[in-house]
């Protein structure tokens, strides 16, 4: 009998090509409701989830001593349980590496949309709101040649250091560690976060979602930033404070500000859909055809392996 495999989501074929030796449910294209979920994970060796599904003891309990992997499509694995996991000897991988390049294009997207008011530009002209061209109309920031400040010096965020240089910028980090390849690399400079947001024109937040980054961005954060600075995230929405982003927003405390991610999502904080100086786009940093094939072939791989007795390719802290 073959092993059972939940993948919650619908995702691209290619990823279910990889299962086909299993006996595969795929739940919908939406995300599952809870009961849903622990209905459909009963007896199960894998689960490929997404960032939408909370897997945590409860779940893996209600699927039960059958499981033996979960395979996130994603690389943030904050969803996840990992503790629990390890408790219950059942494996947690994630899809790095495969998204670095589309997740910097969508961070560098917001930064110049924001610098460069491109969303207030766009409501004015479709609403038949543009009656001329203005010496003083829309102007917003130039980005060549200023300093772009990236908190989380990892994967994504030495990607969008990579385009920012293509834009005569110059690259300060924040990160745990130091990252000296990188530095030589990018010519980038580490600081702590209170000198980063003192000095960055562009600040571009990369980090994953932890205990330690939980509204790393918050009041204090913000009121040290430039009058003039543009704030991006496409990390994951709790690393920014989002209340207190609406409210230095709507004070026009600091210039623009594009997010990919919210606190609570789809819930986007009402204040910022009211906002010209706010770019939204609805988590797509991930989202082109060819790397979210990758991602749901990665998850699936790393499902195939575990069930067949062997390494997953990306164990998350592996
Ligand atoms: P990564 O390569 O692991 O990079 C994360 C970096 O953050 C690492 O360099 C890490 O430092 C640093 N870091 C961790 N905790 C920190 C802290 N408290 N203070 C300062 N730096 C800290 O991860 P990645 O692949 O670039 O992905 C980053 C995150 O982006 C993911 O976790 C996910 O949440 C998000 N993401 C979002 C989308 C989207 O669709 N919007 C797409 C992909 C990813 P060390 O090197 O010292 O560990
Ligand atoms: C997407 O948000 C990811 O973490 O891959």
């Amino acid at each position: 009998m073959p092993e059972k495999v939940l993948v919650t989501r619908e995702i691209p074929d290619a990823g279910l090509r990889v299962l086909e030796p299993f006996d595969v449910t795929v739940l919908h294209e939406r995300p599952p409701e809870r009961g849903e979920l622990l209905e459909a994970v009963r007896g199960v060796s894998g689960i490929l989830s997404t960032a939408t599904e909370k897997v945590d003891s409860e779940v893996m309990d209600t699927a039960g001593e059958s499981l033996k992997v979960v395979a996130n499509m994603a690389v943030g694995y904050d969803n996840v349980e990992v503790e629990a996991a390890e408790e219950r000897d059942v494996l947690v991988t994630n899809t790095p590496g495969v998204l670095d390049e589309t997740t910097a294009d969508v961070a560098f997207m917001l930064l110049l949309a924001a610098a460069r008011r491109l969303g207030e530009g766009e409501r004015l002209l479709r609403a038949g709101r543009w009656e001329w061209w203005g010496p003083k109309q829309l102007m917003g920031q130039d980005v060549w040649g200023k300093k772009l400040g990236i908190v989380g010096f990892g994967r994504i965020g030495q990607s969008v250091a990579r385009r920012a240089r293509g834009f005569g910028m110059e690259i300060l980090y924040h990160n745990r560690s130091r990252k000296p390849e990188a530095e030589a690399e990018f010519g980038a400079r580490r600081m702590d976060l209170e000198g980063l947001l003192e000095t960055a024109d562009f600040i571009s937040i990369h980090t994953p979602l932890t205990d330690e980054t939980h509204h790393l961005i918050g009041v204090p954060e913000l009121e040290k930033m430039k009058p003039e600075a543009v704030l991006v995230n496409t990390s994951r929405g709790p690393v920014v404070d989002e209340a207190a982003l609406a409210d230095a927003l709507a004070k026009k405390r600091i210039f623009a500000a594009g997010l990919d991610v919210y606190e609570n999502e789809p819930e986007v904080d009402p204040k910022l859909l009211e906002l010209e100086n706010v770019v939204l786009a609805p988590h797509i940093g991930s989202a082109s055809v060819e790397t979210r094939e990758r991602m749901a072939v990665l998850a699936a791989e790393n499902i195939a392996a575990v069930l067949s007795g062997d390494e997953p390719k990306t164990p998350v802290g592996g």
